[in-house]
């Protein structure tokens, strides 16, 4: 169980940059500057998951009115739209030796919950096919093999719509 889960600040920069370090190989990995993009573009839809005052893992997307997450997204915070339908998950990271303890499915309730209230039509999604059940667990569907190359892996298009 995380202490909280709270909204991002500048402040969190280094320690989410350094997480996601440790979650992705370097060819996935977002940067500090595609994190300080993000945290200043969409900190509405960026939170952390904290324990003893530290951060521990974080769940972040940008809003957009497409169903499929496109590669240039990743990289151009600019493209989140605020009045978009869909919020997406870019990434979702638990640094190593907090995983196996629910850290991701608090952090991937939180966001649902919070796209609910936002008044998202739901949220979309990319991941590995290791990764498919994980997901299809808080109600993702698979849309098939993702369009993205991103780190050159073969990724999944996953959607959550809401049904009402
Ligand atoms: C994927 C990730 C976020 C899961 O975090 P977590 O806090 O351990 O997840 P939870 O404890 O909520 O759920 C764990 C369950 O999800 C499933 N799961 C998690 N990671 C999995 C993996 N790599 N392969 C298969 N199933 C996995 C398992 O059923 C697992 O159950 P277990 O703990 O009994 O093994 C974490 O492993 C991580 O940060 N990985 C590196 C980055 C990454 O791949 N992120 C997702 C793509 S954006």
């Amino acid at each position: 169980m995380t202490d909280r889960i709270r909204q991002v600040t500048m402040e969190d920069l280094d320690r989410v940059t350094q997480v996601e370090a440790v979650c992705f190989p370097p060819a996935e990995a977002a940067g500090k500057e595609a994190f300080r993009a993000r945290i200043e573009g969409f900190p509405e839809s960026f939170f952390v998951a904290e324990k003893d005052g530290a951060i521990i893992g974080f769940i972040n997307g940008a809003v957009t009115d497409e169903r499929t997450i496109r590669d240039a997204m990743f990289e151009d915070a600019s493209l989140h739209d605020p009045e978009g339908c869909y919020q997406s998950i870019f990434g979702l990271d638990v640094a190593p030796e907090w995983q196996h303890r629910g850290i991701a499915g608090e952090l991937m309730r939180h966001m649902i919950k919070d796209a609910r209230r936002r008044g998202c039509k739901g949220l979309i999604l990319t991941c590995k096919d290791r990764l498919i059940g994980f997901y299809e667990r808080f109600g993702y569907k698979s849309l098939g093999v993702s369009a993205s190359v991103h780190g050159g892996a073969v990724w999944y298009d996953m959607i959550l719509e809401f049904s009402e």
